[in-house]
């Protein structure tokens, strides 16, 4: 690599991830460890995460480096998520990174994973083989270009950011109860379909009737771009309450499954229309988040974007979901402003930012 490495960390979840990047966003390492000790237990424990999070590190830094062909003296710049997030994950990884970058005397920027989240679909696409000229050079802009709409929905946020650039975003809206990718997994664990319930649902919908349960799409219609998916929830509880403790008939769940992921499709492009208004100038609708790995949402989100006569982007699905990739990518992205790197060793750990 002739540019000098990122390494960045991401522990804000049950996701332990180690990533190295060079300046142009190339991939030079990688290593994410998916905890499987919550699925028995329905949802992630804060506790087990983060005691998990601190038993892989270590490892999960050296077979980054290794994959990168790199040693830790090769590392320019060390960055971790420090927040919003589960505190004792974010402290773990943010200050394993913190110490690195102290012994190593090199400076460590604080990631905001909301942030990373919705810069990842700038990350350039790797260069597609040697015979290949790959368009992205250094000379080309990362896209989607700056202004853009960002529908950020994963299991702990969903919100609609306008990017204004790098560091300048307006939230014009969030959830005023569950996150999406909760409402798929509390819904998931109703039908009986295991956790994270957000890819079961999708895949048991395909077998149901989306119109099969006229359930509500709450705040559709209204103004503003807040979401709300409790009463959504409870209407598919009530569905199965008179199924008592006996299992549900599998095209009763799949019916429920597709008539509630078509209700929260619904209900999103309702409320990222509203943004789009509110926010004219995006030239791009971006997803990001867990949940935008759902095919039926894309699919009709890309609707509305080019029904808007504007972009739709969406990072590749492994992208998608929480890993260390999207931190270092931010951190580049900041990086990229010039100036010195800035150093947040000061910075504490913030369960919400
Ligand atoms: O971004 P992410 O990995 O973690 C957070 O930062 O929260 O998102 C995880 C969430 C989970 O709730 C999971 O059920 C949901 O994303 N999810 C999906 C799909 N794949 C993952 N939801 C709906 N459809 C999917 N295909
Ligand atoms: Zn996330």
């Amino acid at each position: 690599p002739n540019a000098p490495p990122v390494l960045a960390i991401e522990s804000s979840c049950d996701d332990t991830g180690c990533a190295i990047l060079d300046a142009d966003g190339q991939v030079l390492g990688e290593s994410l460890l998916s905890q499987e000790s919550h699925a028995p237990l329905g949802g992630v424990v804060p506790e087990i995460a983060a005691r998990a999070h601190l038993e892989a590190l270590p490892a999960l830094v050296d077979l980054t480096l290794e994959r990168a062909g790199l040693q830790l003296d090769d590392i320019a710049v060390f960055a971790a998520t420090t927040g919003p997030g589960l505190i004792g994950g974010v402290i773990v990884g943010s200050t394993y990174a913190k110490g690195l970058a102290m012994a190593l005397n090199r400076p460590f920027m604080a990631i905001n994973h909301i942030e990373a989240h919705v810069l990842t679909p700038r990350l350039p696409e790797p260069a597609q083989g040697p015979a290949m000229t790959s368009t992205k050079t250094d000379s080309t802009p990362p896209s989607p270009a700056f202004p853009y709409l960002a529908l950020l929905m994963s299991g702990g946020h969903c919100q609609c950011v306008a990017v204004e650039g790098v560091g300048r975003y307006r939230q014009l809206g969030a959830t005023i109860d569950d996150a999406a990718g909760e409402a798929f997994d509390k819904v998931a664990k109703m039908l009986g379909l295991g956790w994270p319930g957000g890819p079961a649902v999708e895949k048991l919908a395909r077998e149901g009737d989306p119109h099969a349960y006229n359930l509500p799409r709450p705040l559709k219609g209204r103004a503003g771009c807040d979401f709300s998916f409790s009463g959504l929830k409870t209407a598919v509880a009530r569905q199965i309450a008179p199924y008592g403790m006996a299992p549900l008939p599998r095209q009763v769940a799949a019916d429920l499954a597709a008539s509630f992921q078509q209700a929260v499709a619904d209900v999103m492009v309702d409320r990222a229309a509203n943004a789009l208004a509110l926010f004219p100038e995006a030239t791009t609708l971006v997803v990001a988040g867990g949940v935008a790995a759902n095919t039926v949402l894309r699919t009709r989100l890309q609707d509305l974007a080019r029904a808007h006569g504007i972009g739709f982007q969406a990072p590749a699905l492994r992208l998608c979901t929480d890993n260390a990739v999207m931190i270092g990518w931010a951190a580049l992205e900041h990086l990229r402003q010039g100036g010195p790197a800035p150093d947040d060793l000061d910075l504490p750990p913030r369960p919400r930012w």
